[in-house]
């Protein structure tokens, strides 16, 4: 038996040292229950370094030469389960309240700007981009832009790629997925290749929430959902100020379905629909809530 199949297991100490540094670096909370998964899925990243045990590993990562592999067990941590067109009425609200005030702007010259912070395999930014097409087909001329970020480099560059294998392909309408993918069989699978217009419309970055943004301009409409669930409450309140600080007055901030700002008029939003909340600024006349 190879020292790597011995399989030691992480011990408190370790898990306790992985877990303070999984905090300090993207604000994920790693829970003594989930343990046996957490040891799980950084068993692959030992073996990948060709280390036998944890403590060796934990040394590592928590040293200063272990800066590169701190973004690997971040990548190995997090969850990136995401779909096309997940939380629909996001998609719905978003077409019905402020697609047409977009695309107005968009129609008079002017930039319109989507962020996808915590993007995972970019689904959500590529159904996004398919929805302003559908609404506004000359969105291609125009200055409207999708930046998709997320901490996470290996999402970032399978997103990039803009090709999907069947099975991550759920949610795309069928219409939408003969318009807007071009079909292909890969050596092992069918592969599903986005139309290089709807790609360009995005942008994918690595980018730490946590971390300095470097973004100048400000957003229309931010889509963070699914993403501040693995933050305590403290890390999640930094966060809504700085969201406010880069929307547009009367900007979108979407939240996923178990995610809520816990004071939405400290910070300056007022929620406007299922966890949905706008910058405020200009009041709009939105009936319903
Ligand atoms: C469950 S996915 C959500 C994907 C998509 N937003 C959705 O709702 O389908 C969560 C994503 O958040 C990313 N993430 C976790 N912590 C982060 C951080 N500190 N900064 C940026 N992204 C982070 C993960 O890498 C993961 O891809």
């Amino acid at each position: 038996m190879s020292d790597f199949q011995s399989e030691q297991a992480l011990d408190a100490e370790n898990f306790q040292a992985i877990a303070e540094l999984a905090y300090q670096e993207s604000g994920l909370r790693l829970l003594a229950e989930k343990k046996s998964m957490i040891q799980s899925r950084l068993r692959k990243r030992l073996k990948v370094l060709g280390y036998s045990d944890f403590s060796r590993y934990a040394r590592h990562v928590c040293s200063d030469a272990g800066r590169e592999e701190r973004r690997y067990m971040i990548s190995a941590l997090t969850t990136n389960v995401s779909h096309f067109f997940r939380e629909i009425h996001h998609f719905e609200y978003l077409k019905a309240e402020i697609a047409p005030a977009l695309i107005s702007a968009l129609n008079a010259g002017k930039r319109v700007r989507i962020w996808s912070a915590g993007c995972s395999n970019g689904q959500e930014a590529y159904s996004l981009a398919m929805l302003f097409s559908e609404l506004f087909p000359t969105v291609f001329e125009s200055d409207f832009r999708i930046l998709a970020t997320d901490i996470d480099p290996n999402v970032v560059a399978f997103a990039r790629t803009a090709e999907y294998p069947e099975r991550l392909i759920n949610g795309v309408p069928s219409v939408m997925l003969s318009k807007y993918f071009r079909k292909a069989s890969g050596s092992s699978e069918v592969l599903y290749t986005v139309d290089s217009k709807i790609a360009r419309l995005v942008t994918f970055r690595e980018l730490n929430l946590l971390s300095d943004w470097p973004m100048r301009q400000q957003f229309d409409v931010i889509f963070c959902r699914n993403v501040v669930i693995y933050f305590d409450s403290e890390t999640q309140d930094t966060l809504w100020p700085r969201f406010h600080s880069v929307l547009k007055p009367d900007g979108l901030l979407f939240l996923g379905h178990s995610e809520r700002i816990s004071q939405p008029e400290q910070t300056g939003f007022q929620n406007c629909g299922p966890t949905t909340y706008r910058s405020a600024g200009i009041t709009r006349n939105t009936p319903g809530y």
